[in-house]
Protein backbone atom coordinates (compact mmCIF):
# COMPACT_ATOMS: atom_id res chain seq x y z
CA UNK A 1 0.00 0.00 0.00
CA UNK A 2 1.25 3.27 -0.27
CA UNK A 3 0.36 7.09 -1.26
CA UNK A 4 1.26 8.82 -4.28
CA UNK A 5 1.55 12.72 -4.63
CA UNK A 6 0.03 14.06 -7.56
CA UNK A 7 0.69 17.72 -8.82
CA UNK A 8 -1.37 19.83 -11.63
CA UNK A 9 -0.13 23.25 -12.98
CA UNK A 10 -3.35 25.04 -12.85
CA UNK A 11 -2.48 26.87 -16.75
CA UNK A 12 -2.40 23.51 -18.17
CA UNK A 13 -4.55 20.93 -15.99
CA UNK A 14 -8.03 23.09 -15.44
CA UNK A 15 -8.15 24.66 -18.47
CA UNK A 16 -8.01 21.31 -20.60
CA UNK A 17 -9.91 19.58 -18.15
CA UNK A 18 -12.60 22.34 -18.86
CA UNK A 19 -12.28 22.32 -22.57
CA UNK A 20 -12.10 18.50 -22.93
CA UNK A 21 -15.43 18.49 -20.93
CA UNK A 22 -19.33 20.02 -20.40
CA UNK A 23 -18.83 22.67 -18.01
CA UNK A 24 -18.96 21.58 -14.54
CA UNK A 25 -21.76 23.99 -13.23
CA UNK A 26 -24.05 22.83 -16.01
CA UNK A 27 -22.99 19.30 -15.06
CA UNK A 28 -23.68 19.53 -11.21
CA UNK A 29 -26.93 18.41 -10.16
CA UNK A 30 -29.71 20.89 -9.55
CA UNK A 31 -29.94 22.41 -6.19
CA UNK A 32 -26.59 22.20 -5.29
CA UNK A 33 -24.80 25.48 -3.82
CA UNK A 34 -21.42 25.88 -3.01
CA UNK A 35 -19.84 28.12 0.27
CA UNK A 36 -16.89 28.12 1.92
CA UNK A 37 -16.07 26.14 4.53
CA UNK A 38 -16.51 27.06 8.19
CA UNK A 39 -15.06 25.00 11.69
CA UNK A 40 -19.00 24.86 12.69
CA UNK A 41 -19.10 22.69 9.77
CA UNK A 42 -17.29 19.88 10.71
CA UNK A 43 -20.15 17.35 12.47
CA UNK A 44 -21.55 17.65 9.25
CA UNK A 45 -18.28 17.08 7.64
CA UNK A 46 -17.34 14.27 9.91
CA UNK A 47 -20.56 12.61 9.25
CA UNK A 48 -20.22 12.78 5.25
CA UNK A 49 -17.06 11.29 5.92
CA UNK A 50 -18.67 8.43 8.22
CA UNK A 51 -21.32 7.72 5.62
CA UNK A 52 -18.41 7.25 3.23
CA UNK A 53 -16.04 4.92 5.24
CA UNK A 54 -19.17 3.22 7.13
CA UNK A 55 -17.47 3.39 9.85
CA UNK A 56 -16.92 6.20 12.99
CA UNK A 57 -14.32 8.97 12.67
CA UNK A 58 -12.58 9.52 15.50
CA UNK A 59 -13.08 12.37 17.89
CA UNK A 60 -9.22 12.87 17.47
CA UNK A 61 -9.92 13.25 13.60
CA UNK A 62 -12.97 15.74 14.03
CA UNK A 63 -10.93 17.84 16.34
CA UNK A 64 -8.25 18.20 14.04
CA UNK A 65 -10.19 19.34 11.35
CA UNK A 66 -11.69 21.61 13.35
CA UNK A 67 -8.20 22.89 14.88
CA UNK A 68 -7.05 23.15 11.20
CA UNK A 69 -10.20 25.44 9.83
CA UNK A 70 -9.42 27.71 12.14
CA UNK A 71 -5.95 28.48 11.46
CA UNK A 72 -5.21 30.83 8.29
CA UNK A 73 -4.15 29.99 5.33
CA UNK A 74 -6.63 26.97 5.56
CA UNK A 75 -8.99 26.98 2.64
CA UNK A 76 -11.93 25.31 1.64
CA UNK A 77 -15.43 25.10 0.49
CA UNK A 78 -18.46 22.93 0.89
CA UNK A 79 -21.65 21.82 -1.24
CA UNK A 80 -25.11 22.36 -0.05
CA UNK A 81 -28.52 20.96 -1.22
CA UNK A 82 -31.34 22.32 0.93
CA UNK A 83 -29.30 23.64 3.83
CA UNK A 84 -27.52 20.48 4.50
CA UNK A 85 -23.77 19.70 3.40
CA UNK A 86 -24.01 16.70 1.03
CA UNK A 87 -19.41 17.74 -0.13
CA UNK A 88 -16.87 19.66 1.08
CA UNK A 89 -13.04 20.08 -0.23
CA UNK A 90 -10.26 21.48 1.93
CA UNK A 91 -6.52 22.39 1.40
CA UNK A 92 -4.46 24.77 1.64
CA UNK A 93 -1.37 27.27 0.94
CA UNK A 94 1.89 26.05 2.15
CA UNK A 95 5.01 28.87 2.18
CA UNK A 96 8.71 27.53 1.32
CA UNK A 97 9.20 23.88 1.97
CA UNK A 98 9.83 20.48 0.13
CA UNK A 99 12.04 22.89 -1.94
CA UNK A 100 9.30 24.45 -3.68
CA UNK A 101 8.12 28.10 -3.34
CA UNK A 102 4.34 28.68 -2.39
CA UNK A 103 2.02 25.93 -3.61
CA UNK A 104 -1.76 24.80 -3.30
CA UNK A 105 -2.46 21.64 -1.79
CA UNK A 106 -6.08 19.85 -1.63
CA UNK A 107 -5.64 17.70 1.91
CA UNK A 108 -9.24 16.03 2.37
CA UNK A 109 -12.35 15.85 -0.23
CA UNK A 110 -15.19 13.76 0.08
CA UNK A 111 -18.71 13.46 -1.34
CA UNK A 112 -21.88 11.95 0.75
CA UNK A 113 -22.40 8.57 -1.31
CA UNK A 114 -25.86 9.30 -1.80
CA UNK A 115 -24.37 12.88 -4.32
CA UNK A 116 -21.77 11.16 -5.94
CA UNK A 117 -21.34 11.43 -9.73
CA UNK A 118 -23.21 13.99 -10.02
CA UNK A 119 -20.26 16.72 -10.43
CA UNK A 120 -19.93 17.96 -6.85
CA UNK A 121 -16.49 17.17 -6.34
CA UNK A 122 -15.41 19.04 -9.56
CA UNK A 123 -17.36 21.72 -8.75
CA UNK A 124 -15.66 21.98 -5.02
CA UNK A 125 -12.37 21.64 -6.85
CA UNK A 126 -12.94 24.17 -9.32
CA UNK A 127 -13.44 26.59 -6.77
CA UNK A 128 -10.18 25.64 -4.58
CA UNK A 129 -8.51 26.34 -8.36
CA UNK A 130 -10.31 29.34 -8.25
CA UNK A 131 -9.22 30.54 -4.79
CA UNK A 132 -5.26 29.74 -5.27
CA UNK A 133 -5.40 30.95 -8.63
CA UNK A 134 -6.50 34.59 -7.13
CA UNK A 135 -3.88 34.18 -4.73
CA UNK A 136 -1.35 33.96 -7.70
CA UNK A 137 -0.66 30.03 -6.80
CA UNK A 138 -0.73 28.08 -10.25
CA UNK A 139 0.77 24.63 -8.66
CA UNK A 140 -1.17 22.67 -7.07
CA UNK A 141 -0.38 19.28 -5.22
CA UNK A 142 -2.42 16.45 -3.06
CA UNK A 143 -1.21 12.63 -1.91
CA UNK A 144 -3.76 10.01 -2.71
CA UNK A 145 -3.36 5.90 -2.24
CA UNK A 146 -2.25 4.02 -5.15
CA UNK A 147 -4.62 1.61 -4.53
CA UNK A 148 -7.69 4.07 -4.21
CA UNK A 149 -8.81 4.14 -8.11
CA UNK A 150 -11.63 6.37 -7.23
CA UNK A 151 -9.48 8.75 -5.64
CA UNK A 152 -6.74 8.33 -8.56
CA UNK A 153 -9.48 8.97 -10.97
CA UNK A 154 -11.06 11.67 -9.85
CA UNK A 155 -7.83 13.44 -9.22
CA UNK A 156 -7.08 12.77 -13.06
CA UNK A 157 -10.28 13.87 -14.40
CA UNK A 158 -9.47 17.48 -12.71
CA UNK A 159 -6.09 17.60 -14.53
CA UNK A 160 -3.59 15.84 -11.85
CA UNK A 161 -0.97 13.83 -12.73
CA UNK A 162 2.16 12.36 -11.16
CA UNK A 163 4.10 15.43 -9.10
CA UNK A 164 7.87 14.75 -9.02
CA UNK A 165 7.91 14.09 -5.44
CA UNK A 166 8.03 10.53 -4.26
CA UNK A 167 6.97 9.82 -0.38
CA UNK A 168 9.30 8.25 1.94
CA UNK A 169 8.48 6.09 4.96
CA UNK A 170 10.67 4.36 7.81
CA UNK A 171 8.35 2.47 10.31
CA UNK A 172 9.55 3.00 14.00
CA UNK A 173 9.91 -0.43 16.03
C1 LIG B 1 -13.84 11.00 -5.21
C2 LIG B 1 -14.99 11.98 -4.93
C3 LIG B 1 -14.48 13.15 -4.07
C4 LIG B 1 -15.45 12.54 -6.29
O1 LIG B 1 -16.55 13.41 -6.12
P1 LIG B 1 -17.87 13.21 -7.03
O2 LIG B 1 -18.74 14.37 -6.85
O3 LIG B 1 -18.41 11.85 -6.76
O4 LIG B 1 -17.18 13.20 -8.48
P2 LIG B 1 -17.62 13.94 -9.81
O5 LIG B 1 -19.05 13.61 -10.12
O6 LIG B 1 -17.24 15.37 -9.73
O7 LIG B 1 -16.74 13.10 -10.83
C5 LIG B 1 -15.66 13.62 -11.50
C6 LIG B 1 -14.86 12.49 -12.12
O8 LIG B 1 -14.19 11.74 -11.09
C7 LIG B 1 -14.07 10.37 -11.49
N1 LIG B 1 -14.77 9.55 -10.48
C8 LIG B 1 -15.57 9.97 -9.50
N2 LIG B 1 -16.00 8.92 -8.75
C9 LIG B 1 -15.45 7.83 -9.29
C10 LIG B 1 -15.51 6.44 -8.98
N3 LIG B 1 -16.23 5.97 -7.96
N4 LIG B 1 -14.80 5.58 -9.73
C11 LIG B 1 -14.06 6.04 -10.77
N5 LIG B 1 -13.97 7.34 -11.12
C12 LIG B 1 -14.65 8.22 -10.40
C13 LIG B 1 -14.69 10.27 -12.87
O9 LIG B 1 -13.65 10.46 -13.82
C14 LIG B 1 -15.64 11.47 -12.90
O10 LIG B 1 -15.87 11.95 -14.19
P3 LIG B 1 -17.05 11.31 -15.09
O11 LIG B 1 -18.29 11.37 -14.25
O12 LIG B 1 -17.11 12.22 -16.27
O13 LIG B 1 -16.64 9.91 -15.39
C15 LIG B 1 -16.20 11.29 -4.25
O14 LIG B 1 -16.76 10.33 -5.10
C16 LIG B 1 -15.84 10.65 -2.93
O15 LIG B 1 -15.90 11.29 -1.89
N6 LIG B 1 -15.48 9.38 -2.97
C17 LIG B 1 -15.07 8.66 -1.78
C18 LIG B 1 -13.66 8.97 -1.49
C19 LIG B 1 -13.12 8.07 -0.41
O16 LIG B 1 -13.20 6.86 -0.51
N7 LIG B 1 -12.59 8.67 0.61
C20 LIG B 1 -12.07 7.90 1.71
C21 LIG B 1 -10.71 8.35 2.03
S1 LIG B 1 -10.69 9.99 2.63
Amino acid sequence: MGIAVGFMHLRSGWENMLRSSASTEKRMAKGIRTRSVRADDVPQIVAIQESIRQKKVSRKWAQMVEGYLREQDKVGFVALRGGRIVGFIIGEIKGEGFGLEQSGWINWVGVHPREMGAGIGQALAKKLFEFFKKKGILDVYTAVRWDAPDMVSFFKSIGFDRSTFINLRKHLD
